[in-house]
């Protein structure tokens, strides 16, 4: 290789810093281009996107549509403060109103999902009064200091202390809480849910600002509550009068085969509603924080303490309205619906067929399977924030070798393919499975 060019690959592991790895351990599969559920590396060897990169490539990769949209746009205007009132700011903000949970018509747009979660905790603190924030041990809200507090992945563990407003509670994990064991999901959830309470009236009800949940649980597990659950959260805050922010950054958009994760539950009423990812599926980083009516009246006469060079940026709102008009006009959330029956149909007979798969949750085009060594025992594969066991390592070269690209956590291989997929293209995906798992299956007892 002494004289040849470096590859892509090579040159960005020399010249640039990755994310939430030892440098020497990055690994990277490179893209050249890609298209609908596909992409291409430089030896252009084509990978399945079997995860839409980070859950956020909803429509797929390429649509002309929103190519387009982007181009017009910046003929037009490439940036404007976020003082100045722009069409697309506005027209997308229209188009959001109509499609959110509950009494949600105000936008705020900030870049990302990071952001729009700093931005969503300092508005319910600033509009209730407030201090604390309730969020999940097992859930991701985003890298920044506040952000990844709330997350209580351990990715923020070297970020502690973090920030001292957060208040963590357990998770409705019915196949390993102990809170489920010999329980039924419905008591398992009832009593999850006392003893929340129980937190609450000890932290002081007067003192917490909100709920941060996501919508539907992304890449801590797809580790959802189900109805009872999501019931006696809304029926919590409405006691004490805490507000509840909803996380749609990944589970938005037609993941869950709704628009909004939270709309599986109608009960729920959210106050704040944090998004990004699929607003623009990644086209041009966007995010956007969408607030109650209620909420948004307090800021008519208070003033809202924050603001973002490039919030409401131009080509991310043009870039938002031709998604969403993608989804619409391709019947997205309903083909997610859909193709999701058809990749649950499948990964139930892998369940069936493979000892290491232990677990399959979610619903639409946003699954996990959960890897076992012993399916009575229910081992875990690699086990709780540990590197990928052998086995592990193993399903993720399996995988990565025969063209299929997504990311595997602990004991976890995610499942959350593009909208636009098709049955030939799930059925590819689950073939690949199949092989791997066959591999995961040697380290089984
Ligand atoms: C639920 C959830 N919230 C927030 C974030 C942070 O979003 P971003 O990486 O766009 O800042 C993520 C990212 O994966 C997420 O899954």
């Amino acid at each position: 290789m002494q004289n040849s060019p470096a590859t892509i690959v090579e040159r960005n592991k020399q010249f640039t810093l990755t994310s939430w790895t030892a440098q020497d351990a990055w690994n990277p599969i490179s893209m050249v281009r890609a298209e609908g559920v596909y992409f291409w590396d430089e030896q252009n060897k084509r990978y399945l996107d079997w995860s839409s990169q980070l859950v956020n490539v909803n429509i797929g990769h390429g649509h002309s549509h929103v190519n387009k949209a982007i181009q017009d746009q910046i003929e037009r205007i490439s940036f404007a403060f976020p003082g100045i009132a722009t069409e697309p700011r506005a027209k997308l903000a229209e188009m959001l109103s109509d499609i959110a949970p509950g009494n949600l018509n105000k936008t705020f747009f900030t870049l990302a999902g990071t952001d729009s979660i700093e931005h969503a905790m300092k508005i319910a603190r600033l509009a209730s009064g407030r201090q604390k924030i309730f969020s999940r041990y097992r859930s991701y809200h985003g890298a920044t200091f506040g952000s990844l507090t709330a997350g209580g992945d351990p990715r923020g563990l070297a970020n502690e202390p973090g920030v001292p407003w957060i208040v963590h509670i357990h998770d409705p994990y019915s196949y390993r809480s102990p809170l489920y064991r010999g329980r039924t999901v419905q008591e398992g959830d009832e009593l999850l849910a006392d003893l929340i309470e129980d937190t609450v009236l000890f932290e002081g009800p007067e003192n917490i600002a909100a709920f941060l949940l996501e919508g539907y649980s992304g890449s801590s597990g797809i580790l959802q509550g189900g109805e009872v659950y999501w019931n006696r959260i809304q029926q919590i805050c409405d006691k004490y009068g805490i507000l509840l922010i909803i996380d749609e950054v990944m589970s938005g958009f037609g993941r869950t085969g709704e628009w909004f994760g939270i709309d599986h539950y109608p009960n729920v009423k959210p106050d704040i509603v944090a998004m990004a990812k699929g607003l623009t599926s990644g086209y041009v980083p966007l995010g956007a924080v969408m607030v109650s009516d209620a909420i948004a009246e307090y800021f008519d006469e208070h003033t809202l303490w924050t603001g973002l060079t490039y919030g409401a940026h131009p080509l991310g709102c043009a870039a938002g309205i031709a998604n969403l008009e993608v989804y619409q006009d391709e019947n997205l959330i309903d083909n997610s619906r859909k193709m999701g029956k058809l990749l649950r149909h499948g990964l139930n007979d892998l369940v069936e067929k493979h000892p290491s798969a232990g677990d399959v949750r979610g619903v639409g085009l946003h699954h996990v399977i959960e890897l076992v060594k012993n399916k009575e025992t229910r081992e875990p594969m690699s086990g709780f924030n540990q590197p990928l066991s052998e086995g592990m390592q193993k399903v993720g070269a399996s995988l990565r070798e025969q063209g299929l690209s997504t990311f595997l956590k602990w004991d976890w291989i995610f499942c959350t393919p593009p909208l636009v997929i098709n049955e030939g293209q799930i059925a590819e995906g689950l073939s690949i499975l199949d092989k791997a798992l066959g591999i995961a299956d040697d380290y089984c007892s």
